[in-house]
C-alpha cells in the first residue's frame, strides 16, 4: 500500500515537474504557468483584487478568448500567495442541479487530496451532509464522491451542505464558476435564487462567474428583480494587444531558437482577428513544423493550408447539416469578414441571398448554435478558420 501510495506520488510530481517544460511553448489548451500565457496582467489583477477585497466578478467574453486561462492564471497568483484556497468549478457540463453537486462536491474533494495529511478524514462530514461514498479512482489514486440517485429535496439539502462545508472553512476562498450561464439550462426551479442565497452567506468566500453567453450572463446578474441583480462587478475579456502578443510569440520561438521576424507575427495576428484559441493553434502548429531556419512566408502560408485541410472534412459536413440559406449566408458573412447590416437589400443582393425574413431566420439560428456572434454592432464567425476556408472557397 505504501508502495502504491510512494508510486503514485512520485509520478504525479514527476508529471508536473516534466509538464512545466512544455515542448512546445505555444499552448493549446491547459494552462502551466505565467510564462505561457500572454499578459493579461490588468484583468488578472482586477479578479485577484476583487477577491481579496471581498467582492465577486463576472467575466464575459466571446468563446475561446482567454477566460478560463485568466482564472487560472489569477488563481495561480493567489496560491502563489497563498492569500486563498481557490476552486475551479466548470458547470458547462452540468445538465441539473445533481449534476452541479456532483462537480461542485468533486472539485472540494480533488483540492482536499491535493493538501497533505488525510483526506478521506477532511471530507468525511462534506461525503456524509451529500450522502456520497468516497471510493478511490484505481488509475490516478485521487478519491472521488460517488452519490447515487437523489430526490429533489435531497439535491437542494446537498447543495446547502456544499456551502456549510465551505462556510466552515477557516482560509479565504475564491471560487470560479465557469460557463456559468449553464444554469438556466437546469430543469428545476428557482436555480437563481438558491444558488444566491447560499453564495450570499458565505463570508469567507468571493466567486468568480465566468461565461462565454453575454446575453444571458447580462440578463442574470444585470436584469432587475433577478436574485443575482447587481450582485457583482463585470470584466469584459477583449482580445490581446497585438503589439505584446506578437512579442510573446516571437519570444516563445527565439527561446527554443527559432527566428521569426516581429512584423510578420503582427499581421498573422491582424489576419485571425487575434481571436487567442485560434492564434494559440496556428503558431502550435508553425512552431511544429519550423526548424533552424528563419521562418519565411511560404512556410507561413502552408501551415494555414495544412491547418484548413485538416479541418476541410467538417467544414463540408456543415453543408449537409444546414440549410442552404444558413451555409450561404456564413459563406457572405466570412466573405465581408464582418457584417452590420445582413438583412439590408445590398447585401442580399451582392451574395445571392433571397428574402431578408429567411435570412433573418438564418441569422438567429446560427447564432443559437454559436457559429456566428455579435460584437460592437458587427456579426462575425466564431471559427476563424472556418472563417479562412470559406474566403478561400
Ligand atoms: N493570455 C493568453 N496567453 C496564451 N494563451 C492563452 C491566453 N489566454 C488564453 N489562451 C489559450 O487560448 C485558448 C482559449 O482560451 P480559454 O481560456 O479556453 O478561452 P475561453 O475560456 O474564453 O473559452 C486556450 O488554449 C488557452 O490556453
Ligand atoms: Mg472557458
Amino acid at each position: 500500500m505504501r508502495n502504491a501510495f510512494c508510486v503514485t506520488h512520485f509520478a504525479k510530481y514527476f508529471f508536473m515537474i516534466m509538464a512545466r517544460e512544455p515542448e512546445n511553448p505555444i499552448l493549446i489548451s491547459g494552462y502551466i504557468s505565467p510564462i505561457y500565457f500572454c499578459n493579461r496582467a490588468i484583468e488578472t489583477n482586477e479578479l485577484v483584487g476583487a477577491m481579496k477585497n471581498g467582492r465577486n466578478i463576472t467575466l464575459l467574453s466571446v468563446r475561446r478568448i482567454g477566460k478560463t486561462g485568466l482564472i487560472n492564471n489569477a488563481f495561480y497568483q493567489l496560491n502563489e500567495n497563498k492569500s486563498h484556497k481557490t476552486l475551479y468549478i466548470d458547470v458547462f457540463p452540468a445538465k441539473n442541479l445533481a449534476d452541479f453537486v456532483k462537480i461542485f462536491s468533486q472539485a472540494i474533494v480533488e483540492d482536499e487530496h491535493s493538501k497533505k495529511g488525510n483526506t478521506v478524514k477532511r471530507i468525511t462530514n462534506l461525503a456524509k451532509g451529500i450522502k456520497a461514498s468516497v471510493k478511490f479512482n484505481s488509475f490516478t489514486g485521487t478519491p472521488e464522491l460517488v452519490i447515487g440517485h437523489q430526490e429533489p429535496e435531497e439535491v437542494q439539502h446537498s447543495i446547502g451542505e456544499i456551502f456549510k462545508y465551505l462556510e466552515n472553512q477557516k482560509q479565504q476562498y475564491a471560487v470560479a464558476f465557469d460557463e456559468f450561464q449553464q444554469i438556466l439550462e437546469f430543469p428545476e426551479k428557482n436555480v437563481e435564487a438558491l444558488l444566491r442565497s447560499y453564495i450570499q452567506q458565505c463570508n469567507n468566500v468571493n466567486f468568480i462567474f465566468s461565461g462565454s453567453n453575454k446575453h444571458l450572463l447580462e440578463s442574470v446578474f444585470g436584469e432587475y428583480g433577478r436574485p443575482f441583480y447587481q450582485s457583482t462587478g463585470f470584466l469584459h475579456l477583449n482580445p490581446l494587444p497585438i503589439d505584446e502578443y506578437a512579442a510573446f510569440i516571437q519570444h516563445h520561438f527565439q527561446v527554443k531558437k527559432k527566428q521569426i521576424d516581429l512584423e510578420m507575427i503582427k499581421n498573422c495576428l491582424q489576419y485571425f482577428n487575434v481571436h487567442t484559441f485560434y492564434t494559440q493553434y496556428y503558431f502550435n502548429r508553425l512552431f511544429e513544423r519550423s526548424g533552424r531556419k528563419p521562418i519565411d512566408k511560404a512556410l507561413m502560408y502552408e501551415v494555414e493550408q495544412l491547418i484548413l485541410k485538416e479541418r476541410e472534412n467538417t467544414y463540408y459536413s456543415y453543408r449537409n447539416l444546414l440549410t442552404k440559406t444558413q451555409f450561404a449566408l456564413l459563406e457572405a458573412i466570412a466573405k465581408e469578414t464582418e457584417v452590420s447590416q445582413p438583412t439590408s437589400k445590398e447585401f442580399l443582393t451582392q451574395y445571392g441571398l433571397k428574402q431578408s425574413s429567411s435570412v433573418s431566420r438564418a441569422l438567429q439560428a446560427m447564432t443559437d448554435k454559436s457559429m456566428v456572434y455579435h460584437e460592437n454592432g458587427s456579426y462575425r464567425l466564431y471559427d476563424v478558420f472556418f472563417e479562412k476556408w470559406l474566403q478561400k472557397m
